[in-house]
């Protein structure tokens, strides 16, 4: 799974139902054994299947982006949803969704203190964020539909014992972890109910090929020089904008002929021009100075969230650009394209810079994209 500086903050809490290859109960995901560890039972009427509540480690993410952290956060737990879903679908599963619970809610359903209240019930141990939550099970219910609240049994069980002891364990937030904390905090309150959507495959990874995508993505390293042809990147923005309900819009900087592009909603195989000029040199610029996406094939780039949005959106749409370029990797490495998330943007007002008012389309999240590399020809000294 990609991660922003490979900090891999997210942590996984399991609440194995029946008919799951585990016993029922509550597990924490434990990545250094690689073992779900046992945190507590499951309750008498525990709904079928399994839900997976994502917390965050903030203080992995602080550490090396201080005020940056936040965001990255939210994208990192998107990528993390999508890697979960998309595993469920690739073995056959039905797996749901949200993005929206309220972090009260994910916090009881994952038996851990409600928010604001982590280190005067469990001092002396890491806290952690509750940000999104994923439903998998085999089959839909006898009537067809799915449990309409998977978490609302788990969230009336009392507390699980602490998650065990993690990479970061011991380590007591810094300032800018406490201050990323509290912006996380308060996006994460949401009076809505949450919204709960299904998990498809991406388009170019249906079957087989979901699994063989999973298993082959990896962010290749820099240069990402060579555009993707024209049908190829219209298939890698159908992907990240039909990836989930809940946006943001995507287009791409593109080099030849210079301009963005966007998928053509009628026919998503063919590329439509939206502006004229050479966008990618500002996008690097955007993205704290990293000069290689300038010559990069094409940026894919996710924007939303205009000046004055709830904190519910702001959330939701930083967590859906995450599972959108997650789900946009695997369409890309199915078509033997290279990948690389781009997260970081600073005052990347794309709104404002194509003419438009200011504060109305902030970027949030990138990918930049390469065409396949070209298959060297053995040179003569190895053909012999
Ligand atoms: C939210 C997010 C933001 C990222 N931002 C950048 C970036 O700005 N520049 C970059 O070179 N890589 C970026 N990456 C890629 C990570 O460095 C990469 O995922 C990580 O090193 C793990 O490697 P892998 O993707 O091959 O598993 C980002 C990844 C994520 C998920």
């Amino acid at each position: 799974m990609a991660s922003a500086g490979a900090l891999h903050p997210v942590n996984a809490h399991l609440m194995v139902g029946p008919g799951c290859s585990l016993p029922p109960g509550r597990y924490a995901y434990d990545p250094l054994e690689h073992r779900a560890r046992l945190r507590g039972p499951a309750p008498a009427d525990a709904p079928p299947g399994l839900a997976v509540v994502l917390t965050v480690t903030v203080q992995r993410t602080a550490s090396h982006y201080g005020h940056r952290a936040w965001p990255l956060l939210l994208l990192d737990t998107g990528h993390a949803a999508a890697a979960l879903a998309m595993a469920a679908v690739a073995h056959g599963y039905r797996a749901r969704v949200t993005l929206n619970a309220d972090a009260a809610e994910l916090a009881a359903a994952a038996g851990l203190p409600a928010p604001g209240r982590w280190h005067a019930t469990w001092a002396g141990t890491t806290p952690e964020q509750p940000l999104a939550a994923v439903h998998i099970t085999l089959h839909a219910d006898a009537s067809g539909r799915f449990d309409r609240r998977p978490l609302t049994t788990w969230a009336a069980e009392p507390f699980a014992a602490p998650p065990v002891a993690g990479p970061a364990s011991g380590l007591a937030p810094g300032p800018a972890g406490r201050r990323a904390g509290a912006v996380l905090a308060a996006l994460a309150r949401s009076a809505d109910s949450a919204v709960w959507w299904p998990a498809g495959s991406p388009p170019m990874c249906e079957g087989p090929s979901l699994a063989r995508a999973i298993a082959r993505r990896r962010s290749a390293p820099p240069p990402l020089n060579g555009q993707p042809d024209d049908a190829a990147l219209a298939t890698v923005l159908t992907s990240a904008g039909e990836s989930s309900p809940c946006g943001p819009a995507w287009c791409a900087a593109v080099g030849t002929p210079p301009g963005l592009v966007v998928a053509d909603p009628a026919e998503p195989r063919v590329l439509r021009l939206v502006a004229k000029g050479e966008a990618r040199p500002t996008l690097a610029v955007w993205a704290a100075r990293q000069g290689w996406l300038a010559e990069a094939g094409a940026v894919l780039i996710g924007e939303g969230v205009p000046d004055g949005a709830s904190a519910e959106q702001v959330r939701v749409a930083h967590l859906a650009a995450g599972y959108a370029v997650a789900c946009a990797e695997l369409t890309a490495t199915a078509l033997g394209l290279r990948t690389r998330p781009i997260g970081s943007w600073q005052a990347a007002d794309l709104g404002a810079a194509l003419g438009g008012r200011a504060g109305r389309r902030w970027i949030l999240h990138g990918l930049a994209l390469a065409a396949p590399l070209p298959v060297s020809l053995p040179s003569r000294s190895e053909r012999r």
